[in-house]
């Protein structure tokens, strides 16, 4: 999504806004573009549609104090150069923007009509002109003020970053909905939507809440609530994960990121010593009454979300639903104020998630857990009760391990409500600590599996479509392998439960259509193999990833990666690695761009 950078300083700031810009481009962007103010008092910018990389080329003329740069992920307009930031008004205002505007029509109606006129299609140049009307009229051309008595104006979600041509040695900034920190520097500060941008440059930072509107000069900042009242906000350091992400020996940050979830899974389960309530924050006594569970998410987290269905209502014998945090927060539903709401995200600011669970805070639902990897996130502040992941930094668009330390959250999750006793059996809580002690390794196994997984991609590369099969509690795995493939490698791909086959899809299969099959040795195992039985009859190319002993043989269109012993309940973190990897492979035969997918961006911080 898109990306906020912006700097004062008493040197040249050009070089910052740029390294700032490329250390967000993994958020994902269509165009990107920077602003300063040069010695002679001259608003300048520079747009493309290129890479980050193009614009440093574009810019090496460029010099200011102080700057604006934004990495645009398009929704109001095309992705092109008018339409990327930062938009000016009349040379004497510039401002970035990330978020939506809802009523940018009637106020660009408003403005055109006050003599405005517009050079893009955007919502953002709304503020631009704003802005400079308030300034212009304002007494002391006071910019802060100014852009302070237009926010009520604007309804919708955003964080801004403003300098004005006139105004020397100062940057505003203003949020509501969408993330923004100010970073703190030696003669220089800065503000950016990601603590990312702004890592190498400075140590401290701070989040602003909501409503925050900020001023910043080179040797000062000054924070104001809505109402106008200066605030301490709490300073701290930023995160040393942020400023060490580097790629090392990888080729891609999908790649690495595979294979540190051995290493993302034991950090999740570093201090964990008991299974119990306070593993979230919370008590025996606050989630005693709970009778249901009510899990709301997007995406890949959406697919952990899924398979926790399976987890919590077999161990802990409470009916849980999962919905798509999209779908939920526009659908009439009936409130359980006893119901447990769960929002599971790896960035904790996607729009649809925040949005759906203000809904359900909004219906009455008070009992609310965040599983989240950012432990900074609006979901972890929104929530009373939290889980944090210790993926640490996920770049690549395609989540990974995210997902897997996300499994492992709800797993524990599951073990925990199942103390609450409405399970029909008691869990062996040595027996499930000893497993999910050994996962890292259990991992490691099936990460060696890959030279197998790349002979595999070479042939896959070449087919159009896929389906991916999975039964039970590996259905949402099939999911999110399906996901995978589609998102980095452009293949479509569907996956169905096994069953269901019979129902429609069987239809699709022929000699050109590749069936991917989970097949772990579990329960469901003799019925999985008649499903693989009516693709085999049909010509359809099956590649199974069959646990040990499971008697599935590589024969005439069937073709086998074994993987180890069955896992148990904790299969699905095992099944979807090698999918996960066969993604990866496959994408990097057809020569896709990894970790930026094309139309994809990380954080999906709009509606
Ligand atoms: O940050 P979140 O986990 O809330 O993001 C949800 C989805 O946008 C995300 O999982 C998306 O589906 C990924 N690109 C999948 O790889």
């Amino acid at each position: 999504m898109c990306g906020i950078v912006g700097a004062v300083s008493n040197k040249n700031i050009v070089h910052v806004l740029v390294q700032g810009l490329s250390r967000l481009e993994y958020r994902g962007y269509d165009s990107c573009g920077l602003a300063v103010v040069n010695d002679a008092q001259v608003l300048q910018r520079s747009r493309t549609t290129q890479r980050v990389n193009d614009l440093e080329q574009n810019t090496k003329l460029l010099e200011g104090t102080r700057g604006i740069a934004h990495t645009r992920w398009a929704t109001h307009g095309k992705p092109n150069t008018d339409n990327a930031h930062p938009h000016f008004s009349r040379d004497l205002i510039g401002v970035v923007h990330n978020g939506i505007i809802e009523n940018f029509e009637a106020l660009r109606n408003k403005l055109q009509k006050d003599g405005y006129i517009f050079t893009s299609q955007t919502d953002t140049e709304v503020i631009a002109h704003l802005i400079h009307q308030a300034y212009i009229h304002s007494p002391k051309r006071d910019l802060r003020e100014s852009v302070q008595a237009i926010l009520p104006q604007l309804h919708g979600a955003y964080a801004i970053a403003v300098i004005a041509q006139d105004a020397p040695d100062l940057l505003i900034g203003a949020r509501v909905g969408s993330p923004l920190i100010v970073a703190y520097g030696v003669h220089e500060n800065f503000l950016a939507s990601d603590a990312m941008a702004v890592a190498g440059y400075a140590k401290q930072m701070t989040y602003l809440e909501e409503g925050d509107i900020v001023a910043l000069q080179s040797g000062r900042v000054t924070i104001i609530n809505s109402s106008g009242k200066e605030q301490q906000r709490l300073i701290k350091n930023v995160p040393e994960q942020v400023a060490s992400v580097e790629l090392g020996p990888y080729q891609h940050f999908m790649q690495k990121e595979i294979f540190e979830q051995p290493t993302a899974i034991s950090n999740t389960m570093s201090d964990i010593e008991k299974i119990d309530f306070d593993l979230f924050g919370a008590t025996h006594e606050e989630w005693k009454s709970i009778n249901q569970i009510l899990i709301l998410a997007c995406g890949t987290s959406y697919y952990s979300a899924c398979v926790a269905k399976y987890w919590i209502e077999s161990l802990a014998g409470i009916s849980t639903q999962v919905e798509i945090a999209s779908e939920y927060r526009y659908r009439v539903s009936v409130p359980n104020p006893e119901a447990l709401v769960v929002v599971v995200s790896q960035s904790g600011e996607t729009a649809d998630t925040l949005a759906a669970l203000r809904h359900a805070k909004s219906l009455g639902h008070h009992k609310t857990l965040a599983i989240c990897n950012v432990a900074s996130s609006a979901m972890m502040r929104e929530t009373i009760w939290k889980f944090q992941t210790k993926a640490g930094v996920e770049i690549g668009v395609a989540s990974t391990k995210a997902f897997t330390t996300q499994l492992l959250g709800l797993y524990l999750l599951a073990l925990s409500l199942s103390k609450l006793g409405n399970g029909s059996e008691k869990i062996d809580e040595l027996f499930e600590f000893n497993r999910l002690r050994h996962l890292p390794a259990a991992l490691n196994a099936v990460l060696a599996l890959e030279p197998q997984v790349i002979a595999w991609s070479q042939q896959f590369s070449k087919y159009k479509n896929a389906l991916f099969l999975g039964r039970g509690m590996h259905y949402p795995i099939a999911l999110e392998g399906a996901l995978k493939l589609k998102e980095i490698s452009y293949i479509h791909a569907e996956a169905y439960p096994a069953g269901e086959l019979k129902h429609g899809p069987l239809a699709l299969v022929d000699e050109h259509m590749p069936v991917v099959t989970v097949a772990p040795n579990d329960e469901l195992l003799e019925k999985l193999k008649s499903n693989m039985q009516e693709v085999q009859a049909r010509g359809g190319q099956l590649y199974v990833f069959a646990d040990a002993h499971t008697n599935i043989q590589s024969g005439d269109g069937v073709h086998v990666i074994r993987m180890p012993e069955n896992y148990g309940n904790l299969s699905p973190i095992l099944h979807v690695v090698p999918l996960q990897l066969l993604a990866y492979h496959t994408a990097l035969v057809i020569g896709t761009d990894v970790d930026k997918p094309r139309n994809l961006a990380k954080s999906v911080t709009v509606e």
